[in-house]
C-alpha cells in the first residue's frame, strides 16, 4: 500500500504518446452516476472499474456563462445513495447537494433536480458529497467552469484537473477499503498514481510564444501539489475561481491543496524540446506531471496579462463590528486528543477511534445538531484557526467565499479553501451573506469523514 507513484511505474519505462485527451463538453441536461471501465493506469495494466459522471473521468465539462444557470439532472445508476456538491458556487443553498443537510440524496435509481445560478465567473467543480471519500476517491467528480462575459487574450484556455488514485498494480482497481484506520488518522489517502483529465501521463501540445490560460484544479483527496513552471512564465490570476487584484507573477512553487484551484495565464518560452508542469516529489525532486511538446513558434505578447474582471460581491469583510469565533483542530495521529463529543456523547479518544474518528473541530467529533456558528444575514465573522495536530489541513467553506486576516491585519485574495498548517496561526474572515446551512470541513476527505467536519448556519 506504501507503492508511490515512482513503484508503480517501475516497469512502465517507454510508455509515451499517449493519446490527448480533453473533457468531453456535457450534451445533456442529464449527469448519470454510474459504473464505468476506464484506462487510468498506463496501457498494459488493466482498466479500473471507476464510478463516474457519464463513462469519463473527469466527468462532463460543464461550461456556463457568468449570470447564467447550471441546469443538471443527476441520475444515479449507482447501488448506493449520491448526491453533487457545486464546489466555490455562491449557491442557493438548496442546491448545495450536501447530503443529510441541505438536500436527502438520491437513492439508487432516483434523480435529483439541480438548477441554480451562477453569480462568479471562474474556475469550478463538482462532485459527490454523500460518502465522498470513497465516491470522490472513485471518480466521481468534474470540472464546472462560469465564463467571463469577456474572456482574457490568450491562445488557448485549457483545464487541468489533477487527481491522484490508490490502485493495486496487479488488478488496477482501487486498493480498499477506502476507510482504512492509517488513512483516516495520517494525512487522508494519497494514490500511487497521479494523473491529469483522468490520464497518466498527460501532455499538450503547444508554440513558443503562445499565451495559454491554465485551469489547475486539485481532484485528489488528500495529496497536497507542489509546482513549478518549466518553459514557460506565468502569472496567477485567479485563485479559487475568484480572480486577483493583480496577476500574480509566479517565482516559485504552486502550491494547489485538495479542491484549491489557481487560474494561471503562462506564455510558453521554451524553444525546443518541452516545456512542462512541473510536481515535487519532495526536496529537491520534481517530475513532469504535464508535458508540453513544442511544435512550432509565434510572435510572443511581451506584457503582463490584465488582470480577469473582477466579480460582483467583492467588498472586503469589515472587521469593525465582526463576530470572533475560533476553531481549535485537534486529533489525528501523533497528536491525539483527550476526548470529544460525537452524537451528543462526551467520549475519550480510544472511544472515539472505535465509532472512526480521528479528529475533532473545537472539541466536536463529527457533524452536530447545533452550528459551529449561528449567524445573522450580513454579519461578518471572524475565524481563527489554530491547527493542533500535526497535518497540514484544507478547510474549505461551503456558499461563500472568506479571505485570509493577515497578522497585519491586511486581506487576502478571496478563497473558499485554504490549507492551515500545524502551529501555524490562521484567520479567516467573511461576511455572511448567503443564508443556509453551510459546512465548514476539512477537504482531505477522509479527514471529514473522521470528525473535521462542521458547519455554519446563515438565518
Ligand atoms: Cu468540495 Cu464539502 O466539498
Ligand atoms: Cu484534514
Amino acid at each position: 500500500m506504501e507503492l508511490n507513484r515512482r513503484a508503480f511505474c517501475a516497469g512502465m519505462a517507454g510508455v509515451t504518446g499517449l493519446a490527448l485527451a480533453r473533457p468531453a463538453l456535457a450534451a445533456t441536461n442529464r449527469l448519470t452516476a454510474r459504473k464505468a471501465s476506464v484506462q487510468l493506469a498506463p496501457e498494459g495494466y488493466p482498466a479500473t472499474e471507476v464510478w463516474s459522471y457519464d463513462g469519463t473521468i473527469p466527468g462532463p465539462l460543464i461550461r456556463a456563462p457568468q449570470g447564467g444557470r447550471v441546469t443538471r439532472q443527476l441520475v444515479n445508476e449507482l447501488d448506493e445513495p449520491t448526491s453533487i456538491h457545486w464546489h466555490g458556487i455562491r449557491i442557493d443553498n438548496a442546491m448545495d447537494g450536501v447530503a443529510g443537510l441541505t438536500q436527502e440524496p438520491a437513492a439508487p435509481g432516483e434523480t435529483f433536480e439541480y438548477d441554480f445560478a451562477v453569480p462568479d465567473a471562474g474556475t469550478y467543480w463538482y462532485h459527490a458529497h454523500k460518502n465522498s471519500m470513497e465516491q470522490v476517491a472513485r471518480g466521481l467528480s468534474g470540472v464546472l467552469i462560469v465564463g467571463e462575459p469577456t474572456p482574457p487574450d490568450v491562445d488557448r484556455d485549457e483545464v487541468l484537473m489533477l487527481d491522484d488514485w490508490l490502485l493495486d498494480p496487479d488488478t488496477g482497481q482501487f486498493a480498499e477499503p477506502f476507510n482504512h484506520p492509517m488513512m483516516m488518522s495520517h494525512g487522508g489517502r494519497s494514490g500511487n498514481l497521479i494523473g491529469v483529465n483522468g490520464q497518466y501521463a498527460y501532455t499538450m501540445q503547444a508554440e513558443t510564444g503562445e499565451r495559454l490560460r491554465l485551469r489547475l484544479i486539485n481532484a485528489a483527496n488528500a495529496r497536497i501539489f507542489g509546482l513549478k513552471l518549466e518553459g514557460m512564465t506565468g502569472w496567477t490570476v485567479a485563485l479559487d475561481g475568484m480572480p486577483l487584484d493583480t496577476p500574480e507573477a509566479v517565482t516559485g512553487e504552486i502550491v494547489l491543496a485538495p479542491a484549491q484551484r489557481t487560474d494561471l495565464i503562462v506564455d510558453v518560452t521554451a524553444t525546443d524540446g518541452l516545456a512542462a508542469l512541473l510536481m515535487s516529489l519532495g526536496g529537491d525532486t520534481w517530475e513532469a506531471l504535464v508535458e508540453i511538446t513544442i511544435t512550432g513558434a509565434r510572435a510572443a505578447r511581451d506584457t503582463v496579462p490584465s488582470p480577469l474582471p473582477a466579480n460582483p460581491n467583492t467588498a472586503l469583510p469589515d472587521l469593525s463590528n465582526a463576530r470572533s469565533f475560533a476553531m481549535v483542530m485537534e486529533g489525528g495521529a501523533m497528536a491525539g486528543m483527550d476526548s470529544a463529543t460525537y452524537e451528543g456523547e462526551q467520549l475519550d479518544f480510544r472511544a472515539l477511534i472505535e465509532k472512526g474518528q480521528y479528529w475533532a473541530l473545537s472539541g466536536q467529533a463529527g457533524m452536530s445538531d447545533t452550528p459551529f456558528a449561528a449567524l445573522k444575514r450580513g454579519e461578518v465573522a471572524r475565524i481563527k484557526l489554530t491547527n493542533r495536530t500535526v497535518f497540514p489541513h484544507a478547510m474549505h467553506l461551503h456558499g461563500m467565499h472568506f479571505r485570509e486576516v493577515r497578522a497585519d491585519g491586511s486581506f487576502g485574495p478571496m478563497r473558499d479553501t485554504i490549507l492551515s498548517i500545524p502551529n501555524e496561526p490562521l484567520e479567516i474572515a467573511f461576511t455572511a451573506d448567503n443564508p443556509g446551512k453551510w459546512l465548514f470541513h476539512c477537504h482531505m476527505l477522509a479527514h471529514a469523514a473522521s470528525g473535521m467536519t462542521a458547519w455554519i448556519d446563515v438565518a
